[in-house]
């Protein structure tokens, strides 16, 4: 742990009530003047902490900006996601940069932040749009032992988990478009972006890219997407602090590859088929130059969804496209 990171586990740990420097010094093994020193650059990052004489130091509010010790901080010490986390001021895509620390040997869990992306990609060639300060853009490190064919549960777990961290801290209860969109009345709310590298039977590592639109408002709306997307705030008439948002996106995705590791794919695919808005739609999906269209009845155990085509059969889609044709509402 870095000394930022324990003096701010310290001050929230402490539940408001003034930490004195006399403890947080002990606590750390450091100086008095060093835990003064840290303390100040702390508020320059724009920590409101407040001294009391006699009494000591409280934590009275956190900047909206992301910072890699105060995640680490707030995180269980036992997790997988986040174990380690950077943040980037500006990249060109945080998918790029977690591709090289995976080259470069690191461990799964790494998480990587960009306040900006100037190339920040989506699925299909598509570029993701990353308003400064304004999004959630960052990419994590897994090496699950798995065959390709099952990299698409992981998409569909970052899907659930994503949905779900949104709702918990926002209330905004998005859908999920199969298989990686979150969408609010139908507006993209947040991607996913999955990518591996793999041999032909072993998936070496996966590298999950996660863009959402957190604070926009209309006007930050790029106009090559304002009519196709929208943002947490838009929706909810609220301005979210991102690294609240940021801190339970990591804790539910680690809960939620741990339900995968432990072979209960069965429970997130429940969850996921719960708020998915394609199964029990009619459907198009497009792959390349190939077209499907059909109703989606369901996932099947590896996450691929089975659409009924248009001659009654029953085709398993790995990947694609999917434009939602019309929800078919059973008992009306
Ligand atoms: C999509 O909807 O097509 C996926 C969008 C994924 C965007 C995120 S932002 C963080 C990460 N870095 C990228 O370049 N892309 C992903």
């Amino acid at each position: 742990m870095s000394v930022d990171e324990q003096i701010l586990y310290s001050l929230r740990q402490s539940d408001g009530a003034p930490v004195s420097g006399a403890e947080l010094a002990q606590r750390l093994g450091v100086s008095r003047a060093a835990i003064w020193s840290r303390i100040e650059d702390l508020r320059k990052l724009g920590y409101g902490i407040e001294a009391k004489p006699h009494q000591g130091y409280r934590l009275v509010s956190t900047p909206d900006a992301i910072y890699a010790d105060d995640l680490m901080a707030r995180l269980a010490a036992d997790r997988i996601v986040g174990r380690d986390i950077r943040v980037f001021k500006s990249t060109n895509s945080t998918n790029d940069i977690v591709e090289k620390l995976a080259v470069d040997g690191a461990q799964q869990g790494v998480v990587v932040f960009a306040e900006t992306q100037s190339k920040g990609r989506g699925r299909m060639g598509r570029k993701w749009i990353s308003a400064p300060g304004l999004g959630l853009y960052f990419s994590l490190l897994l090496k699950p032992d798995i065959a390709p064919a099952q990299t698409t549960q992981y998409t569909l777990a970052t899907a659930t988990a994503v949905r779900r961290a949104v709702a918990r801290s926002t209330g905004l209860e998005a859908n999920i478009k199969w298989p990686n969109d979150l969408l609010a009345h139908g507006l993209k709310l947040a991607g996913i972006l999955t990518e591996l590298r793999a041999d032909p039977d072993r998936v070496q590592y996966l590298l999950i890219g996660i863009g959402i639109n957190v604070n926009h408002a209309m006007e930050d709306m790029d106009p090559e997407v304002s009519n196709i997307a929208t943002s947490i705030r838009i929706q909810t008439g609220q301005k979210v602090h991102r690294s609240d948002l940021a801190v339970s996106l990591l804790k539910e995705l680690d809960d939620e590859y741990r339900k995968l590791r432990e072979g209960s794919f069965q429970q997130v695919a429940e969850e996921w088929e719960r708020y998915c808005s394609t199964v029990g739609s009619n459907v198009t999906i497009r792959m390349g130059t190939r077209q499907v269209c059909g109703y989606a009845e369901a996932l099947d155990e590896q996450g691929c969804l089975l659409v009924r085509n248009e001659s009654g059969r029953l085709e398993r889609i790995v990947g694609g496209d999917v434009t939602l044709e019309k929800t078919i509402y059973p008992n009306f």
